[in-house]
């Protein structure tokens, strides 16, 4: 067997979890009746379900919200102890769990701990009126996890014990249609273990390199390394700080989010400039580009359909590379702590994360950094 059949073979075993795709994000929140209502009037996501009191919740509140291929759940705690509780006080709001949509849940929950993976949730069968959704869970970095759901056996909204939000206020969709990437933030030295995780226990393979000469300026570096499932539907960029002259963005994050967690979620869009129009309407705050970044646009990227005017007034990014173009634009945190934040991504063409733009980006972000005193 030459090197390349042995590649491929290797690749088709690889995935044997064929995952369908991410099922939804939750974050645990401090307060998840007002994140939905930030979420929906900010970002257009509509309210769906809820689950509480009301449902037969005891312990916890959830707000269901989505906007086209996107789906949130956003929880909140109603006791003082608890998971919920305990994650928000350790690592203030932030991404819980990336739930994974799978045809046997118990087969995946089977095949990642056999490989390794730590067990959080056996599988367990959660029953309702509308039938049953069965759920099994496993630790990823830090205190983040995945879960596998599989949902042919249920008809009703969202999952057992969630009531359809029947009436739900006005939503403005933005533009928001799907989830890109979901970047991982971990510590140093570590990125590889998790590389080596979502590889040997959940079968995906290594994408692309970025070295810190790629991604660093003169104060602060990293490295990212980008592992995706079988059919390149899942996109996890990892990262971990790089030496630099002073703390790096990633060390920022680690710190305020008490260890490794989900540094930020790509959304796509395919009108970015009326999507990044209507989110700025809304009052959601973007890094700043300095203008600088314009002038040398032209030179860097060649000729691009939209408005450079636009761009330039909006503050997105372009980036090319071989296969075409992207466009690119960062929200601040989303929370008090400088940890997790939104990207709004089109892609043209190019299937790369912006990489010419880490320098400018990086840039951008110190600039921040340096207002809160943490440079
Ligand atoms: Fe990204």
């Amino acid at each position: 067997m030459t090197m390349t059949e042995r590649e491929v073979t290797r690749s088709q075993e690889g995935d044997f979890l064929q995952l369908k795709g991410i099922d939804y994000v939750e974050f645990y929140v401090g307060n998840a009746r007002q994140a939905a209502h930030y979420f929906r009037t900010a970002f257009g996501f509509k309210p769906l379900a809820y689950a509480g009191l009301e449902t037969g919740i005891r312990d916890r509140t959830s707000f269901v919200v989505e906007q086209r291929n996107i789906r949130f759940v956003l929880t909140g705690a109603l006791e003082p102890d608890g998971d919920v509780a305990e994650h928000v006080r350790l690592h203030g709001d932030g991404v819980k769990d990336i739930a994974f949509l799978v045809d046997d849940a118990a087969q995946a929950f089977r095949e990642t701990v056999k490989r390794g993976a730590q067990p959080v949730l056996e599988p367990t069968v959660i029953q309702g009126q509308k039938g049953h959704v069965v759920k099994a869970t496993i630790a990823a970095y830090g205190d983040t996890v995945h879960s596998f759901i599989q949902r042919d056996g249920y008809q009703g909204t969202f999952f057992p014990k969630f009531h359809a939000i029947k009436n739900p206020p006005p939503t403005m969709p933005t533009g928001l249609a799907a989830i890109d990437h979901i970047v991982g933030n971990v510590e140093l030295g570590r990125m590889d273990e998790w590389v080596d995780f979502y590889n040997q226990v959940l079968g995906f393979r290594q994408l692309q390199h970025f070295s810190d000469e790629d991604i660093s300026t003169e104060y602060s570096a990293l490295m990212s390394k980008v592992v995706q499932n079988g059919t390149g539907r899942i996109k996890f960029p990892i990262n971990e700080p790089a030496e630099g002259k002073r703390k790096s963005q990633i060390d920022e994050y680690l710190q305020y989010y008490r260890g490794p967690g989900a540094q930020h979620i790509a959304l796509i869009t395919d009108d970015i400039i009326g999507t990044v129009r209507a989110l700025r309407g809304n009052g959601v705050d973007f890094l700043r580009t300095p203008d600088t970044y314009y002038e040398m646009l032209n030179e860097r990227v060649g000729m691009i359909d939209e408005d450079m005017d636009a761009l330039r007034e909006l503050n997105i990014l372009v980036d090319r590379d071989d296969e075409g173009y992207l466009l690119q634009i960062f929200t601040k945190p989303l929370q008090d702590r400088p940890t997790v934040f939104f990207e709004i991504i089109q892609r043209k063409g190019a299937r790369g994360f912006g990489a010419g733009n880490f320098k400018a980006l990086f840039e951008a972000i110190e600039r921040e950094q340096e207002l809160r005193g943490n440079l």
